[in-house]
């Protein structure tokens, strides 16, 4: 099993999405191990974006990550990461496929509706960054098996 950190980005929440973005990854067998709204102040988002750091886009990143509540999640599930990075479609939602998230609710590349950690180590790197271990649940769901199999 693995875990990523999912963000419904401010646009998201502003065009009340939380709720279709968050079922896509429930639909799919993701299980949600922590979930909050939040507004992130810049400090944290300068962190989560470091790698970003100096790129041309990067001030207008942090200022628009931070300007209007988001929802910030755990998902868990088989290969989680990568699962949910399909399902949100490449960064520019103008070429994302349809059936994706990025193609089916956004249009401009700064406002792509989500995010999703890109690695297993990044994915670690940014769940600790905005979850404190308490605030990440395990459990089981009566229907895990029918999802992951045995
Ligand atoms: P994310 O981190 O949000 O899941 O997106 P990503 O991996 O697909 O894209 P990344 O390269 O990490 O870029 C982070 C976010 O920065 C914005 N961006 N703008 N104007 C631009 O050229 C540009 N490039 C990237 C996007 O909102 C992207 O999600
Ligand atoms: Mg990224």
């Amino acid at each position: 099993m693995e875990r990523t950190l999912i963000i419904v980005k401010p646009e998201g929440v502003q065009r009340g999405l939380i709720g279709q973005v968050i079922a896509r990854f429930e639909q799919k067998g993701l299980k949600v191990v922590g979930l909050k709204l939040m507004q992130i102040p810049r400090e944290m988002a300068e962190r989560h974006y470091a790698e970003h750091a100096g790129k041309a886009f990067y001030e207008g990143l942090v200022g628009h990550i931070t300007s209007s509540p988001v929802v910030v999640g755990v998902l868990e599930g088989p290969e989680a990461v990568s699962v949910a990075r399909t399902m949100m479609g490449v960064t520019n939602p103008k070429a994302a496929a349809p059936g994706t998230i990025r193609g089916d609710y956004g249009i401009d590349i700064g406002l792509n509706i989500v995010h999703g950690s890109d690695g297993a180590e990044s994915a670690q790197r940014e769940i600790g960054i905005f979850f404190a271990p308490a605030e990440l649940v395990s459990y089981e769901r009566a229907g895990d098996r029918w999802v992951a199999g045995e």
